[in-house]
């Protein structure tokens, strides 16, 4: 019989080509939030939102996050004129052994994250199955629609975005070297505090 997919959620990837290691240092000293905050991580840095720090390289670097967002938004087609950028970012720093809780981004759109530095075993980032087949926790199936959870494996330099409301967390870093990303929430320009 055919098979329809209704209701699928969306996850977008892409490796950026640009160089950002002048930014990535600045990252690694802590230079835009050195006190950082307990969000979701379990060990760790991870700072807060240093959206509207006034850096070079930070904002070049934000630029070239919400161009690339902007494809993935015209792939939503959004009825009305609405438009969406990057509300919210910060930087997460995960030394050995170091791990993300299962959490959600409440009162955001889209949630995306650049990897600087990521080894093979430094996290996945795992995205838990969002409908109610995850209550029927007895059927497994090799069928990828049908899984309960689902295990990213990022790559250095690589963007990944996905809906908001996805719940997700990331594994131990089973490596002696940090795992560096940055997340971003995205909002209707017009619920940003600007
Ligand atoms: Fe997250």
């Amino acid at each position: 019989m055919e098979v329809s997919t209704l209701f699928s959620t969306p996850v977008w990837s892409k490796i950026l080509s640009e160089d950002f290691s002048a930014l990535l240092k600045k990252i690694i000293e802590k230079k835009f939030d050195q006190t950082g905050a307990l969000i979701s991580n379990k060990g760790g840095y991870q700072s807060n939102n240093i959206r509207y720090i006034k850096d070079e390289d930070l904002q070049n670097f934000i630029s070239v996050l919400n161009r690339n967002l902007q494809s993935v938004i015209e792939q939503c087609e959004i009825l009305g004129n609405r438009k969406f950028e990057i509300g919210n970012c910060w930087v997460n720093i995960n030394e050995k052994g170091n791990s993300n809780d299962q959490h959600y981004h409440p009162n955001s759109f889209l949630t995306g994250v650049f990897y600087f530095e990521i080894e093979n075993d430094s996290g996945d980032l795992v995205l838990l199955r969002p409908d109610l087949m995850k209550h029927y926790t007895n059927i497994m199936s090799n069928n990828e629609n049908l899984f309960q959870l689902i295990k990213v494996k990022p790559k250095k330099n690589s963007l990944i975005i996905f809906p908001s409301w996805l719940e997700h967390k990331v594994e131990p870093n089973n490596t002696n070297k940090p795992r560096i990303s940055f997340a971003f929430n995205v909002k209707e320009i017009n619920d940003l505090n600007l």
